[in-house]
């Protein structure tokens, strides 16, 4: 998210798939059955396009380890905070507007993350949801009009452009939860439910990551309390773990403040497992307004978010050391998460095959983004590119320009790779590299 703002100019893997048609000479996508018409804002490659549309999404195929962590989430959040009634969902649509997963979250129109080279756009109102935040406005709409739920968990595939490695993937999964409270009356019952809370747990740093004025500020107090509270105990339940060591680090997201990444103690390691906070008043309130009669009992209204990443929390769990594994169809994968229900398996790796290196220089340009090579490498590799690393950079004393040189690292999870085949995938690399990105091949 925090990158250094930049939009890349050429999108240069626009979707060439069977989705794509013509109408009036305007070309058109077709995603989860609704049409779309691209422009030059569109930058969604079929590869990705593909797993945008998969029938069943991994968080709810049966036995997935994704669909195990997520419903440990669930389970471990009902059963932490009896007092609450949260709404389940897990078929949200992925294409949303940029309304939705940015300007209703209140993100800055210059953030990083509303960037072409970070984000893939069906066109320049649609795109990928980069997170699940994006349903955050409307179920929180859905919520204060249904009159029977206190919050709700949803659960989607999310999409990032994104460097390649073992962590990240331009596809992954994230679980957002929202607990809204009418009153300082409601959240005094809900805090009565949770066991071992400490009032005083709760700090925050008022000048980076501070309390809303709009709040009074022993309510916001008590719902920093609840939502602390309750990962604590959501992560002591998924983590079979009454001892488990937490660190809290003050944080900035646009949508909440006070901000919070929570850490856990690993293997002597503190390793981040999710991001929350107080939810933005204005957001609340601008759900609100459309719907001023129902609305009126949250006037005072507060609430709480969080999301949590179910690769990171699966591939910590359970030892999966690829994220790549959580896309085979292997089943010496899945045949070891069968059933596990509440096990904490280990899984056991099997063989790793030997990899391919290949390397490319060039000369970059202004509008050379690394996640646009990155992205060119998948669309030819798919999931045989294991790494992407620069390996060496140098500036050119008198032209002043810059060299790269990446090292690509092919490695299959399932089967030997001929030299020969990375070395066709590879061609295609370097000629697109010239031929799309219009850079200086060395
Ligand atoms: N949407 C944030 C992310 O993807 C996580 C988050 C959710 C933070 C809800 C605060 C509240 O990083």
């Amino acid at each position: 998210m925090l990158k250094i703002a930049r939009r890349a100019q050429n999108a240069f893997a626009t979707a060439k798939s069977s989705n794509q048609e013509s109408l009036n000479g305007l070309r058109m996508l077709q995603i989860c059955g609704k049409q779309y018409a691209c422009d030059d804002w569109t930058n969604l490659p079929s590869s990705i396009l593909i797993k945008a549309q998969r029938p069943i999404k991994l968080h709810n195929s049966l036995d997935h380890p994704l669909q195990v962590v997520k419903k440990r989430i669930q389970n471990a959040l009902i059963s932490s905070d009896t007092c609450s009634k949260y709404a389940i969902r897990d078929e949200l649509d992925p294409v949303v507007s940029a309304v939705q997963n940015f300007d209703q979250l209140l993100v800055p129109t210059d953030h990083v993350s509303r960037s072409k080279s970070d984000t893939y756009y069906v066109n320049e109102k649609y795109l990928l949801r980069t997170h699940t935040s994006a349903h955050q406005s409307e179920l929180i709409s859905e919520c204060i009009m249904s009159g029977s739920y206190d919050g709700f968990l949803a659960a989607a595939d999310v999409y990032r452009r994104d460097e390649i490695d073992s962590v990240h993937y331009p596809v992954f999964h994230q679980m957002e939860g929202v607990r809204l409270f009418k009153s300082v009356q409601d959240v005094t019952r809900a805090l009565q439910c949770i066991q071992n809370v400490d009032l005083e747990t709760a700090s925050c740093n008022q000048v980076e990551n501070p309390r809303q004025s709009v709040h009074d500020p022993k309510f916001q107090h008590m719902v920093s309390v609840h939502l602390k509270a309750t990962m604590e105990s959501v992560m002591k339940s998924i983590f079979q773990n009454p001892n488990l060591q937490f660190r809290w680090i003050d944080t900035y997201f646009p949508f909440t403040s006070p901000s919070y990444e929570l850490e856990i103690l690993w293997h002597g390691k503190w390793i981040e497992v999710l991001g929350c906070g107080v939810v933005r008043d204005e957001i609340i309130k601008n759900v609100a307004s459309p719907h001023q009669i129902q609305i009126n009992d949250y006037n005072n209204g507060i609430g709480w978010a969080f999301g949590i990443g179910l690769e990171r929390i699966a591939m910590i769990l359970f030892n999966i050391p690829d994220i790549r594994l959580f896309w085979t169809d292997d089943e010496r994968f899945h045949s070891q998460f069968k059933g596990i229900d509440n096990r904490n398996i280990q899984f056991n790796p099997y063989s790793k095959y030997p990899p391919v290196y290949k390397d490319v220089s060039f000369w970059t340009n202004a509008q050379f983004h690394e996640n646009d090579f990155a992205e060119l490498v998948r669309e030819y590799a798919d999931d045989l590119v294991e790494n992407v690393t620069l390996i060496d950079s140098f500036t050119h004393p008198k032209s002043g320009r810059e060299s790269r040189c990446y090292r690509v690292l092919y490695r299959s999870m399932e089967r030997n790779l001929l030299n020969t085949e990375i070395d066709k995938i590879q061609e295609q690399v370097v000629k697109n590299l010239k031929d799309v990105l219009n850079l200086d091949i060395r």
